[in-house]
């Protein structure tokens, strides 16, 4: 009996390690594939996360772009829901930041210019007055080191950059750490990290624009939308903000109750003709800054797919696409045309800066900037 026992136990040791190997077999090896060259020759890549459920999110080293993700519908279909190109070249002229990863500083910093503990900076001036996504050459623009950095059925992709002292104007050099997981729970899960050896200001989103009919199918008018906001910081007419924050309340902007994207957006409202539709941060209602919270959920009728975007970031800009106007041809040529994605870039306020009332984007040596977004998708 006791040895019968004895060799139950046995047995079920080796079973455990080997019940964990064939469900870390579920999920696919990251594929790593030739992207292409940039025009000073250097070679890019793109990686190739898939999960045990077959949703399959691609990621190229040259901007750190998310060039696409293929979920599935109500019924299984799969479909790319991210606009992009089909090659490198289209993301290096691209000037609209399809799925890049943005910064120094994602949004606008007014005037170009602003201040540390009395020593002025000036940026590049690449929208209007001012300073847009990091400026002429962001890093969405950079070619990063990339490595492989998958757990048992999560593939990972961890993208490194040192931006240099004085690139686009920013001082310090800050060294920034990007990792794209893919969850088994159809998450793409993106931690930011960045230090820097110089006080410096620091804000990182990633750009997709999301059509969860599929890309190149039409307009996102009748996506249903919630965003966890009840305030946006009004906007002057080079959308920088005022430094207001306005409620929601009885305004097109009032997503608390899930509400389709197009049924207030040519409203007569002075804030949306300024964006010419939704180009606005949106306050999130936060129970702890900094905790990972629910700041939006996209649900498209048609297919039943749905986005959860969860952050620790305060704040989030919606934008629907209202300056694509046909003549950009992206995947399989389709031109994408106004309203055709929306966009849920998480981050701290616009021209925080030069907004010390803002949540602070500065970051000193010593210090560790950590952020995390996650891109949820099901179907219903
Ligand atoms: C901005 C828009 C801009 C778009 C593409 C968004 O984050 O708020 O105004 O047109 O990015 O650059």
């Amino acid at each position: 009996m006791k040895s019968s026992l004895r060799c139950f136990a046995l047995l079920s040791l080796l079973w455990l390690p080997m019940a964990q190997r064939i469900s870390a077999e579920t999920a696919k090896p990251m594929e790593k594939k030739a992207f292409g060259t940039t025009s000073d020759g250097k070679a890019a890549d793109l990686y190739v996360l898939t999960n045990k459920n077959g949703m399959e999110v691609s990621i190229t080293n040259y901007g750190g772009i998310v060039t696409s993700i293929k979920v599935p519908d109500r019924s299984g279909k799969m479909a790319d829901v991210v606009l992009g190109y089909d090659a490198l070249d289209g993301y290096v002229a691209d000037k609209v930041y399809f799925g890049a990863l943005v910064g120094r500083y994602c949004n606008r910093i007014g005037h170009a210019e602003f201040s540390i503990d009395g020593t002025k900076y000036t940026l590049a001036k690449n929208n209007g007055d001012n300073t847009l996504h990091g400026g002429i050459k962001g890093f969405n623009k950079a070619l990063w080191d990339a490595k492989d950095v998958s757990k048992r059925d999560e593939p990972a992709l961890e993208l490194t950059y040192l931006s240099k002292d004085g690139e686009e104007g920013f001082p310090g050099n800050l060294k920034v750490t990007v990792v794209f997981t893919l969850t088994g729970k159809n998450e793409l899960k993106i931690d930011y990290s960045a230090t820097t050896d110089k006080k410096t200001v620091v804000n990182l989103t990633n750009h997709s624009y999301f059509n969860l009919a599929g890309q190149g199918s039409g307009d996102i008018l009748k996506t249903v939308l919630r965003i966890e906001a009840d305030k946006i910081t009004p906007v002057d007419s080079g959308l920088i903000p005022t430094g207001d924050l306005k409620s929601v309340q009885g305004t097109p902007f009032d997503f608390r109750k899930p509400t389709a994207i197009g049924e207030r957006i040519n409203a007569d409202d002075e804030q949306l003709k300024l964006g010419k539709g939704y180009d606005h941060n949106f306050v999130l209602i936060k129970n702890k800054p900094n905790g990972l919270t629910l700041a939006a959920r996209a649900e498209e009728p048609t297919s039943g797919r749905v986005l959860e975007v969860w952050t620790t970031e305060p704040g989030t800009q919606l934008y629907t696409g209202n300056f694509l106007d046909g003549s950009i041809h992206g995947k399989g040529g389709v031109a994408y045309t106004q309203r055709s994605a929306f966009c849920l870039e998480t981050q701290h306020f616009p021209d925080s800066p030069n907004h010390p009332k803002f949540p602070s984007t500065l970051l000193a040596p010593g210090q560790r900037y950590h952020t995390t977004t996650i891109y949820k998708f099901s179907s219903k």
